[in-house]
């Protein structure tokens, strides 16, 4: 997972869309060519170590220490350059959110919020311990969070019969019709398994994980990073949330371009191949300026990307239940 050495340097555009960029290469590189407090939330989901295959030169079962410092020399490029108030999301499993959790506290003095368990089906026994059944999510903030928004989701139903599963013990009347509290147990967002919704072989979050940090701790037009890009579900949700977005992958990218080609989302192929990370934040700042002139209000941005073409909203995901944002 860490590199191959002599791919590192730097990171070359690979596509581009009205709101983001993406570019090949390895995320230490992509970041450590950002400028301090650039960013508003960064969205990290790494290999974790646990053997599984990413290509031939990716490495995902390394001694734990070895895992852990190359960890924390990203960690340190993605803190040093989220801006003050802006939020880091980090998934792993609990073994990893332990020690990363500790560093962000006490190396980064970065603030706590939640501890967000993934329910996960289908994992399998692992030695002589308990089934594992969540991964972590951890969500901290350098300093008190600039953006917050409680977010609500829809009250379960039943996916056979399309009953509600609970009774709300009698209250059920007094549920606010927009929908649940999001809490910090999300037992919704098992992974993609089914080939036809799955665009890689290896790990590809359901979009409803990156869409509720996002929507939670971000504005429409503030820049998400994602310095592992997989199959692109961030880069798509914060696409079609109208936040600028940045990633990159070290290894085949057109998963990627195939996820949001089906989105249809425009993509350019045609960009500088020397443009480099910094700049095209520059650029999409620039551009956001000269969009905002003539933007409708926050929640109608849809048709307003950053440089003024129409955006066609993408299809609604199978399984993908809608988010509310609250209030
Ligand atoms: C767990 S997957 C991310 C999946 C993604 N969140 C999704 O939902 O599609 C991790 C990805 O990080 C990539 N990767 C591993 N090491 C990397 C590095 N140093 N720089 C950039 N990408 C890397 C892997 O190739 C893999 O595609």
């Amino acid at each position: 997972m860490e590199l191959r050495h002599s791919m590192r340097g730097a990171v070359k555009p690979y596509l581009a869309t009205p709101h983001g960029i993406l570019f090949q290469g390895d995320c230490i590189d992509l970041l450590s060519g950002l400028e301090p407090a650039t960013v508003d939330t960064i969205f990290a989901d790494p290999p974790f170590n646990l053997g599984k295959s990413y290509g031939d030169d990716i490495n995902d079962s390394r001694p734990d220490r070895e895992y852990l410092d190359w960890t924390n020399e990203w960690v340190a490029e993605a803190i040093r350059v989220l801006k003050p108030g802006g939020a880091f999301f980090f998934y792993n499993i609990p073994r990893y959110c332990i020690p990363v959790g500790q560093d962000l506290t006490e190396r980064h003095g970065m603030q706590f919020r939640h501890w967000i368990a993934i329910m996960m089906k289908n994992t399998y026994p692992r030695g002589r311990g308990l089934y594992p059944a969540h991964y972590g999510l951890l969500y901290f903030t350098k300093g008190e969070p600039k953006t917050f928004t409680k977010l609500r989701a829809p009250i379960p139903t039943c996916r056979h019969c399309g009953q509600e599963i609970r009774d709300y013990g009698g209250h059920r009347d007094k549920l606010n019709p927009k929908g649940l509290n999001l809490t910090d147990f999300w037992e919704d967002t098992s992974p993609v398994r089914h080939r036809k919704f799955k665009k890689r072989p290896a790990n590809e979050l359901k979009p409803m994980i990156p869409e509720r940090c996002i929507l939670m701790s971000t504005a429409p037009h503030d820049l998400v990073v994602d310095p592992f890009g997989g199959g692109g579900s961030t880069y798509e949700v914060a696409e079609t949330r109208h936040r600028r977005w940045m990633g990159v992958e070290i290894g085949d990218c057109l998963p990627i371009q195939e996820r949001l080609d089906e989105a249809a989302i425009p993509l350019s192929k045609e960009i500088d191949k020397n443009l480099n990370p910094m700049e095209w934040v520059r650029l999409s700042e620039k551009l956001l300026h000269a969009a905002c002139a003539y933007e409708r209000p926050a929640d109608e941005i849809g048709d307003a990307p950053l440089d003024g073409r129409p955006t066609r909203r993408a299809p609604k995901r199978a399984n993908q239940p809608r988010l509310i944002e609250s209030d």
